[in-house]
């Protein structure tokens, strides 16, 4: 696991953005895995100007996201369609056929699930997937416990994982319990993943990725450590409980 250390939230979203954007000029017909969150939005925001200033284009670029919550329609400002229409899609040449995000509203979720993973394998698979990383080592909505084996299924959110995530939405009692999430299994199949992390409240989460090997189910985002090409990009505060590092600029 390669680790980037930068300054801040805002250098985290250009050293992250400028990976993707040479991943998409080597291979402009590459397949995005995308994220939502706090975490991506200063690398959406430099992809945005990297777009229109140096013209990278994503016309042939597919993209499939990691999540949805169940529930929520593709027009409700929380869902992570909407998110992803705000904070990327409306800014950069990207056709609307070749953006995949999981449906949670489909009539049947568990057969969503099937077709989501059938929809990864038939285009090759993800080439570069970025991750963010929840305060409890989740990644995408794999929580702790779930099996590394799990392609892409129904997650029953945590307590945790809603608190977290509750100051999107009015109140605790509006944030889904549920989403669609790509598995872990899905995550590990990707050619090469890059995770990100900014803030102090992620420190704890990065230590414990970091400072040890241990793989564990209690620990979603230890089972990067069995993958080969993955790279974190993190700032000082995320990486500020972690001392066993050789950081790189
Ligand atoms: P955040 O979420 O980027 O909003 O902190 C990351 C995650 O929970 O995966």
């Amino acid at each position: 696991m390669k680790v980037i250390q930068v300054r801040d939230f805002n250098d985290l979203g250009k050293k992250a953005a400028d990976i993707i954007a040479n991943c998409v000029k080597r291979n402009p017909k590459a397949v995005l895995g995308l994220a939502t969150g706090s975490t991506p939005k200063t690398t959406y925001k430099e992809l945005i100007r990297d777009h229109i200033e140096k013209g990278t284009s994503y016309r042939q670029i597919r993209t499939v996201n990691l999540d949805e919550y169940v529930g929520l329609p593709k027009n409700n400002p929380n869902s992570y369609h909407y998110f992803m229409r705000e904070e990327l899609f409306n800014s950069i040449d990207l056709l609307e056929e070749n953006i995949h995000i999981p449906n949670g509203s489909a009539p049947n979720i568990y057969d969503e699930c099937k077709a989501y993973d059938g929809l990864i394998e038939s285009m090759g698979g993800v080439d570069l997937q970025i991750l963010g990383i929840g305060r409890n080592g989740h990644i995408g909505f794999n929580e702790p416990g779930t099996s590394f084996e799990e392609t892409t299924h129904v997650v029953d959110l945590t307590l945790d994982t809603r608190k977290a995530n509750a100051r999107f939405f009015n109140n605790l009692e509006e944030v889904p319990t549920q989403a669609i999430t790509m598995g872990i299994k899905n995550i590990l199949q990707s050619k090469t993943i890059l995770l990100l992390a900014s803030g102090r409240e992620k420190a704890e989460a990065m230590a414990h990725l970091l400072n040890t090997n241990n793989v564990t189910s209690a620990f979603p985002a230890s089972s990067l450590h069995q993958h080969d090409h993955v790279t974190v990009i993190a700032d000082e505060d995320a990486l500020s409980l972690v001392y066993r590092l050789e950081r790189r600029a």
